[in-house]
């Protein structure tokens, strides 16, 4: 067990192992004692020095001019699509993402923009597929008809294609296609982290050529929560305005800015851990009949899985009434993500539940 793993469980039970996701950690030891000693300010007057100095490092690790520190991942994105666009605008984003139908339709109400998915493999798309969306001018007047496309949406790692790692060259082609088009750019980086781990290409070099970046400090990292967005600076001002309106200046948000900074610092060597475990577990899933998973799609720390025995929610039943918590989708669709407070010794035991719940009976 990690010193990480083997602190901070002195609150609620945890006797289930919980691989919902990798948002549900506690805050370690050691992260309460710098939210406690935290230096803290008032957020929407701008004085808190703690959200000032995350901000400042996760623009420097982004290689980005500024950030700013908001509650989620969520309002991260929202903000980003309503700063680049105006109402009426297309987006346009990989399949699955998490923009697109994970946030509770937002962009239509929130930016009143037309969110459009483009066709792609493991949530991602390049060059070509983008250039083919955007070719479909019918001149002047009937352009009037149709909605600008004004803004391109990538997300890395993606969760729905159970964490992948868009390569680097297929990022840089599609940013060039969405240059040359005069498009803006953004990125939802919630795990960004995860794919700097999994391949040893700095944050910055993902984030490089994206106007703007959205990360998580809750997943992954094991912070309480708080997300940041970040891009040139005068992007970043305008970006607090809508913080503002949104309902997101968060007062004396330090305490849980010390949370994120000391996950930055502190958790993101230790990555490569989970992403050791979700292998394991996905070997693990592949042994077992009934199951059906392809280890070699697991990049980082999700497994995505297929049951074609037990209904995957009587599958997840079966696993809570023995001890272990997973996510089902549907009928056959399931995730398991391993994090901060998972052990060797849980992925064994979580196998053996696995096996027992996917046998008929
Ligand atoms: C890829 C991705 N982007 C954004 C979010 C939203 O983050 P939050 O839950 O903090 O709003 C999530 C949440 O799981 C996510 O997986």
């Amino acid at each position: 067990m990690s010193a990480a793993a083997g602190e901070g469980m002195a609150d609620g039970a945890r006797a289930m192992i919980d691989l919902r996701s990798d948002t549900v950690t506690r805050p370690t030891d050691a992260m309460r004692a710098a939210m406690a000693a935290a230096p803290v300010g008032d957020d929407c007057y701008g004085d808190d020095p703690t959200v000032l100095e995350l901000e400042r490092r996760t623009a420097a690790i982004l290689g980005k001019e500024a950030a700013v520190y908001v509650p989620t991942g969520t309002m991260s994105n929202q903000i980003a699509l309503r700063a680049h666009t105006e109402p009426g605008d297309t987006v346009l984003i990989g399949p699955g993402a998490h923009v697109w139908f994970g946030e509770a339709g937002a962009p239509s109400p929130i930016s009143g923009v037309v969110v459009r998915p483009l066709e792609g493999e493991r949530g991602m798309f390049g060059a070509a597929t983008l250039r083919a969306a955007l070719n479909v001018d019918m001149g002047p007047v009937r352009a009037r008809m149709q909605s600008p496309v004004r803004l391109v949406c990538a997300e890395n790692t993606h969760n729905g294609a159970g964490g992948a790692v868009w390569p680097l060259d297929l990022l840089r082609e599609m940013l060039a296609a969405a240059r040359e088009a005069g498009l803006a750019t953004h990125l939802d980086g919630a795990r960004l982290w995860n794919a700097t781990a999994a391949t040893g290409i700095p944050e910055a070099e993902f984030a490089e050529g994206f106007d703007t970046v959205n990360v998580c400090f809750s997943k992954a990292l094991g912070a309480p929560l708080g997300s940041a967005l970040a891009g040139p600076h005068d992007f970043i001002e305008r970006a607090r305005r809508f913080k503002q309106l949104y309902g997101g200046g968060f007062r004396q948000a330090g305490i849980v800015a010390a949370g994120a900074l000391h996950a930055l610092e502190n958790h993101r060597a230790r990555l490569p851990e989970d992403h050791a475990r979700a292998n394991t577990l996905a070997s693990g899933l592949a042994a077992i009949p009934g199951l059906e998973v392809d280890p070699g799609a697991v990049e980082t720390n999700i497994v995505r899985f297929r049951t074609t025995a037990v209904p995957a929610p009587e599958f997840a039943t079966r696993c809570r009434e023995r001890g272990v918590l997973l996510n089902a989708y549907n009928r056959a669709d399931l995730r398991v993500v391993p994090h901060l407070h998972t052990t060797d010794e849980e992925v064994e035991r979580a196998l053996d539940i696995f096996r027992e719940a996917a046998a008929r009976h």
